[in-house]
């Protein structure tokens, strides 16, 4: 376990707890709606593994986006709402921490929603390193998150090895959490020198979007082999 790993299983043991109030933010924040709302736009295709999957909240507009999905999060809870939310046959959901699991197969699409921000900057590398092996030739990951003014809604925690937001359950618990709000630009460049070629924008106000591709398959773009045009 590195320096950050008793960080690491607070946040796990955050989303455990939250399972059954996770899914708020998307009745009651219209922003956060909208953003789901137009997700099908998104360049998801082909066979899709989605990381951090939570309750489901985006996985079936993966699956209709998509071939089929495989749903990866570490957290029972969460998993268990999700079986429930999803039931399409093209769908399969795995339990695993991303910290240590390895994809066993390649896949067209990696897409994750709000986990980005929950990586540690110290595992950065070894993240995107898992979503390269977990991308076919010319895959593509595309993400969502929050974006840099989110932190005005959080409750930050100053000096902290990784930056920790403190969050408040229901059930009177409190927990830390990493939060990184990226700042699209800073982190088109700390992916430019991890070797990939990213795109990301503000969304919806307070969100980020990012498609990132490596950089080889990026100045390599696979031909179309559709019908000609004249
Ligand atoms: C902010 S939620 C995002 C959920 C979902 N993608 C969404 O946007 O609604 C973060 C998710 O990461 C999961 N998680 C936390 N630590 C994890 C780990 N080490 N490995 C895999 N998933 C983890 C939590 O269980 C939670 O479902």
């Amino acid at each position: 376990m590195g320096h950050d790993g008793v960080l690491l299983t607070e946040q796990l043991a955050c989303y455990r707890a939250a399972a059954a109030e996770y899914d708020r933010p998307y009745t009651e924040r219209a922003d956060l709606r909208r953003l789901l709302a137009r997700a099908g736009e998104l360049p998801v295709r082909g066979e899709v593994l989605e990381l951090a999957c939570g309750t489901g909240r985006w996985t079936p507009v993966l699956a209709a986006l998509g071939d089929c999905v495989t749903a990866v999060d570490a957290a029972a809870e969460p998993l268990e709402l999700a079986r429930v939310r999803v039931t399409s046959p093209t769908v399969r959901f795995v339990q695993a921490d991303l910290f240590t699991w390895r994809p066993e197969r390649r896949y067209d699409t990696v897409f994750f929603a709000f986990w980005l921000s929950h990586v540690p900057p110290s595992r950065l590398p070894a993240f995107w390193d898992t979503v390269a092996a977990a991308l076919a030739p010319h895959g593509r990951a595309v993400f969502v998150d929050d974006g840099p003014a989110q932190a005005a809604h959080e409750d930050v925690l100053p000096d902290r090895t990784a930056p920790t937001v403190l969050r408040r359950l229901d059930d009177g618990s409190r927990h830390r959490v990493v939060k990184v709000f990226h700042d699209p630009a800073k982190l088109t460049a700390d992916l430019a020198a991890l070797g990939w070629t990213a795109h990301i924008r503000p969304a919806e106000g307070n969100y980020l979007v990012g498609t990132a591709m490596r950089e080889a398959d990026a100045c390599h773009p696979v031909v179309s082999s559709g019908p000609a045009s004249s």
